[in-house]
């Protein structure tokens, strides 16, 4: 179906859970956020009720996020559910990979299409530092395991945040020799995100994705290596988000750009998503929500359906510069 703006709406993000077992600085505050109480929290059921409503305006893709949607407990037989729906093409998850060298296979059996993992930084003492507790040899291991299940794409998305200084030449080249396509993505002002020194986000931080592309392809030459290039069709990976992809030519994966401040994709938008707790967002940037668990609980199928209708209607044509949210990331599910 199409919204009121002519755009084609096809594509759910489902955060499963605001928990997450990382406490990434530009995500969330050390303390963690105050956790939704266990009735507030969509069952894996309703989860699957509202995604069969959600087939009859046109969904086919879906994505479950979090917080970390891999701690939520049925996340597999949900991915099997949702699989084996009529309408549904594609069941997809962004995760921080830690629990993936347990369950890649799993996932995998289940009917998961695709994954993508959160990864910002190559350097074990900064990537502890960014997500407060974790071990990039976890994570590592999560990417291992997701490439030996078969999976294909395997997407590696890492937030670029100026002052942190991050090696983005090492991270484009790890799309080289292995099938992996690396996305930066423009650090946005998303609930408390703290920054890079806790005192929150500043416009400074964000690195524009025309200067990164520039510092990547400047390091690069400097290394004796190709510049980056417009990635072939063919080479693209499949996707339903707002990615533009390059490549160094020969190379297995891709390198792509998600440029929510400097380049807006508002008018391409095809999502609408669905927060942990029930309420539907028809835009990341407006904290507008509609209220689909009580619909369900009180007034069953149709009145969910009704809430999709009123979804599509009220999801504005563009953020208008105005970026930032009151909930956490985490909340929301990216
Ligand atoms: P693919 O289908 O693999 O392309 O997925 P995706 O890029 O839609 O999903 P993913 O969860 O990997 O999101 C990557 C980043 O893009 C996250 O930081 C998201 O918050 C950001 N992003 C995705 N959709 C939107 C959007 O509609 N608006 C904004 N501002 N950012 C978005
Ligand atoms: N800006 C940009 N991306 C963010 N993510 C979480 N918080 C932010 C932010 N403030 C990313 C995660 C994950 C995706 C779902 O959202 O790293 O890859
Ligand atoms: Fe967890 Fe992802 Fe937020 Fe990091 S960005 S704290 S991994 S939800």
């Amino acid at each position: 179906m199409k919204d009121s703006h002519g755009r084609v709406i096809d594509y759910l993000r489902i955060s499963l859970t605001d928990r997450c077992n990382f406490r990434c600085i530009y995500c969330m505050p050390e303390e963690g956020v105050c956790m939704m109480g266990h009735d507030e929290i969509l069952r894996i059921e309703e989860i699957e009720t509202i995604a069969r409503v959600a087939t009859r305006i046109g969904i086919r893709s879906v994505r479950l996020t979090g917080g970390e949607p891999l701690v939520r407990k049925g996340v597999v037989d949900l991915v099997a559910a949702l699989k084996g729906m009529d309408g549904i093409e594609n069941v997809s998850l962004t995760t921080n990979g830690v629990l993936l060298s347990e369950m890649a296979g799993d996932l995998k059996e289940a009917g998961l299409s695709r994954v993508n993992i959160s990864l910002d930084t190559l350097d074990p003492e900064q990537f502890t530092y960014i997500t407060r507790v974790g071990k990039l040899d976890s994570t590592m291991r999560g990417i291992d395991a997701a490439l030996e299940a078969g999976f294909n794409p395997v997407k590696i998305n890492a937030v670029t945040v100026r002052r942190l200084d991050q090696d983005f030449l090492a991270f484009a080249k790890l799309s080289i020799d292995r099938p992996l396509h690396v996305r930066f993505i423009e650090y946005m002002p998303v609930g408390s995100s703290t920054g890079s020194d806790g005192s929150g986000w500043d416009r400074t931080d964000v690195i524009p994705s025309e200067e990164l592309l520039q510092i990547i392809n400047e390091r690069a030459v400097a290394q004796g290596l190709p510049e980056l290039v417009s990635a072939r069709d063919d080479d693209k990976p499949l996707g339903w988000g707002p990615a533009r992809y390059f490549e160094f030519p020969g190379a297995k994966g891709t390198v792509g750009f998600i440029s929510p401040l400097s380049r807006h994709f508002c008018s391409e938008c095809n999502r609408l998503r669905l927060t942990a707790d029930g309420k539907l967002r028809p835009c990341l940037f407006s904290d507008r929500e509609i209220d689909v668990r009580t619909a369900l609980r009180e007034g069953g199928e149709e009145a969910v359906y009704n809430c999709f209708l009123e979804a599509l209607n009220l999801k504005p044509d563009d953020h208008h510069d105005k970026v930032g949210t009151e909930r956490n990331m985490s909340q929301i599910g990216g």
